[in-house]
């Protein structure tokens, strides 16, 4: 089965949003420092363009999680496959995903990362699907709500492929 993809957000689109959102959080964090979260690997390419465009000082950390196999259903299962290298304890830190789908990675792994006290904690992710919420989790920084279709490009995947595309494009099958 060999699929297409169709464009949803352009290149474009998604760079002039993520400079809106590094703008809001300069704005937000104004003399204080953010520690920036990336959920690998989805978030990488998200978190590398969010960052350059954050004017506070910036750390990064890493870590990964997995909840989906190669299928494009969810299976409820949240692993962490590396963890962070650093200690999130009295800083501000920042999540960065590049979707919430059902919510229930999130969901799971803010609560984790509450449980190590951090001063304060946000959730930002490129691309929200609102109508898969399955658990509820609070978000303070979206780039784009869309609808419930299966998207890859900027650092999301359909069977590992497609990450690297510099839009966002909904997965089409013949
Ligand atoms: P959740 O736990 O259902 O919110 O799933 C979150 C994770 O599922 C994301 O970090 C993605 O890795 C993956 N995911 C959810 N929807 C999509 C999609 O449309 N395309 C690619 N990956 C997705
Ligand atoms: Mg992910």
């Amino acid at each position: 089965m060999k699929e297409r993809i169709k464009i949803l957000l352009t290149e474009e689109e998604v760079d002039a949003r993520i400079k809106q959102i590094g703008e809001q959080i300069s704005k937000d964090y104004q003399d204080r420092e953010v520690h920036l979260v990336c959920v690998l690997k989805g978030g990488s390419f998200f978190m590398c363009e969010l960052a350059k465009r954050i004017t506070v000082p910036v750390s990064l950390d890493f870590m990964s999680v997995s909840s989906y196999g190669s299928d494009t259903k969810s299976s409820g299962v949240v692993k962490i496959v590396k963890d962070l290298d650093d200690s999130i304890k009295d800083k501000d830190v920042i999540v960065v995903e590049d979707i919430v789908d059902s919510g229930r990675t999130l969901s799971y792994l803010m609560e984790m990362l509450e449980g190590r006290d951090p001063a304060t904690l946000r959730l930002c992710t490129l691309l929200d699907k609102p109508d898969r919420r399955v658990v509820d989790v609070n978000v303070d920084y979206t780039g784009f709500q869309i609808p419930d279709e299966f998207v890859v490009g900027y650092g999301l995947d359909y069977d590992q492929r497609y990450r690297n595309l510099p839009y966002i494009g909904v997965v089409e099958f013949d």
